[in-house]
């Protein structure tokens, strides 16, 4: 007999057939005569009620079926008798896959704190949190695709181990396969990489972007997804050392279209999420956080607002506040000013362009003030910066004098170079941080329970 999953059990409601359902525990009742299980598989956050007439079962059996154990049962889809739940399985079958030991099992019905579930990251999943939020993960990396695919962008696989600094902010993992005990040397005392499996020093990549450019240059519009890498020692709710990236890279697109498509395509996803997860976000906005399902109707039908740096500066300083890091021209702004012009000044998300170019990545195109350029970050409640982009700088010379003065080594750049020596052309990208969006749809406050298994510093478990 084929096995149903339990969501499709609910879909289908055909009571009186004969069905296989195989899941996991969530718990068990009853008495001497009667055994309610609710058994959940993961297909849906709702579990699936198996009614077991004691007497038909082996002793041992029913008490072998607790919290936590997996079990397959055949029975016949029945009305229910409960409120809880339209249909039950009346059981004539149950099989035991795995036992669970009631006493050692970390997960008992009381809720258990984000911390505690962390550190059982291997057994999270089967939380009704944690498995709404990864079905949710899964609909908006499904969606992402759609919408690029739907659009006419190609999926290109950029490079996981790289040779250059994306982002120049040098905040890389090495690669390497030589034994750190035993460095080989070159004469001035520097290690000698020419023996290094790539025969030159390498890491984990900050980013696709520049080998997105290359492939925007040729195929018009593409996007990668992957995962990217940084080795800042920030321990913070938004932060990760392993996180996923989505980075469209657009040619004939200037700053403008990249804001345009950038808010499209986020509403896009929050629109998708909340037609394909009702009940998932349904859950987490009865149990994690009550403005959820507001927040993300609101996201979608308003427009962003979008303002320079010179004007989020001039609004921050004149805002009756007391920064801890005080606003400046040509400062970075901190989480601090970005949560008061997103959730006090405007209420709504906020696209800042414009930025000060000393504290931005070597390849945004100059403004002709010859002090800003294209860059623009779009701000969310709650998250601070969703999104990173910029129009590019397609000008050689521009580039490669930016290149210099920020003493960037050109030899591990050449072949960037070189898209705008041959067929150079104006274009644009951005990058949406893949766990700060999952973040913002499903209402968690820290980044580590939005990925299955979060890498942070000093902390690389499972
Ligand atoms: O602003 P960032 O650094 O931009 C880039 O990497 C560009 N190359 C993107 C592009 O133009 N193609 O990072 C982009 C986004 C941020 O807005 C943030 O959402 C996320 O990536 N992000 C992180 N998410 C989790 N943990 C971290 N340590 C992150 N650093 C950046
Ligand atoms: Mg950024």
């Amino acid at each position: 007999m084929k096995r149903t999953k339990v969501k499709e059990l609910f879909a289908s409601q055909q009571t009186g057939s004969d069905v296989l359902v195989k899941g996991w525990v969530r718990t068990k009742r009853g008495n001497r005569n009667i055994i309610f299980i609710a058994l959940n598989d993961g297909s849906t956050i709702n579990n699936i009620q198996v009614v077991a007439d004691a007497l038909k079962f082996d002793d041992s059996l029913l008490k072998d079926i607790t919290t936590g154990a997996c079990i397959a049962v055949k029975g016949k889809l029945v009305k229910s008798q409960g409120q809880e739940q339209n249909v039950e399985i009346s059981a004539s079958l149950i099989e035991l896959y795995g036992k669970s030991d009631a006493l050692t099992y970390p997960l008992q019905k009381k809720g258990h704190s984000m911390e505690f579930l962390r550190e059982n990251a291997h057994l999270r999943f089967r939380t009704n949190t944690f498995g709404a939020v990864f079905r949710i993960r899964h609909a908006i990396a499904y969606a992402i695709h759609k919408y690029f695919n739907d659009k006419g962008f190609y999926y290109l696989h950029t490079p996981i181990i790289t040779g250059s600094d994306a982002e120049g902010a040098g905040e890389m993992f090495r690669v390497t396969t030589m034994d750190l005990i035993n460095l080989p040397l070159n004469k001035d005392g520097s290690i000698d990489f020419s023996n290094d499996f790539f025969g030159k020093p390498t890491n984990l990549t900050v980013s696709g972007q520049l080998e997105g450019e290359l492939g925007a240059l040729a195929l018009g519009e593409i996007y990668t997804f992957g995962p990217t890498f940084r080795a800042e020692n920030s321990n913070t709710p938004r932060h990760l050392a392993e996180f996923w990236m989505i980075e469209p890279e657009m040619a004939f697109y200037d700053i403008d279209d990249n804001m345009d498509l950038a808010e499209d395509f986020v509403k896009y996803l929050i629109r998708y999420s909340v037609d394909n997860c009702r009940e998932d976000l349904e859950f987490l906005n009865k149990m994690i956080d009550n403005g959820l399902l507001e927040r993300l109707k609101f996201v979608q039908e308003n427009k962003f607002e979008r303002i320079t740096y010179t004007q989020a500066v001039e609004i921050l300083t004149s805002a009756s506040k007391e920064w801890e890091y005080p606003v400046n021209w040509g400062k970075d702004l901190q989480a601090e000013h970005e949560r008061y012009l997103v959730e006090v000044h405007y209420r709504k998300p906020v696209i800042i362009t414009d930025y000060p170019r000393d504290i931005k990545a070597f390849y945004m195109k100059q403004n002709d003030d010859g002090k800003t350029v294209k860059a623009m970050d779009v701000l969310f409640p709650g998250i601070g910066e969703i999104i990173g982009g910029s129009q590019r700088e397609e000008v050689y010379e521009k580039l490669l004098s930016r290149i210099n003065e920020l003493n960037m080594p050109q030899k591990d750049l050449w072949w960037y170079l070189e898209t705008r020596k041959f067929g150079t052309a104006p274009h644009s990208g951005f990058g949406l941080g893949f766990e700060r969006f999952v973040q913002f749809v499903t209402g968690m406050s820290n980044i580590r329970d939005v990925i299955p298994f979060p890498r942070t510093p000093k902390n690389a478990e499972f």
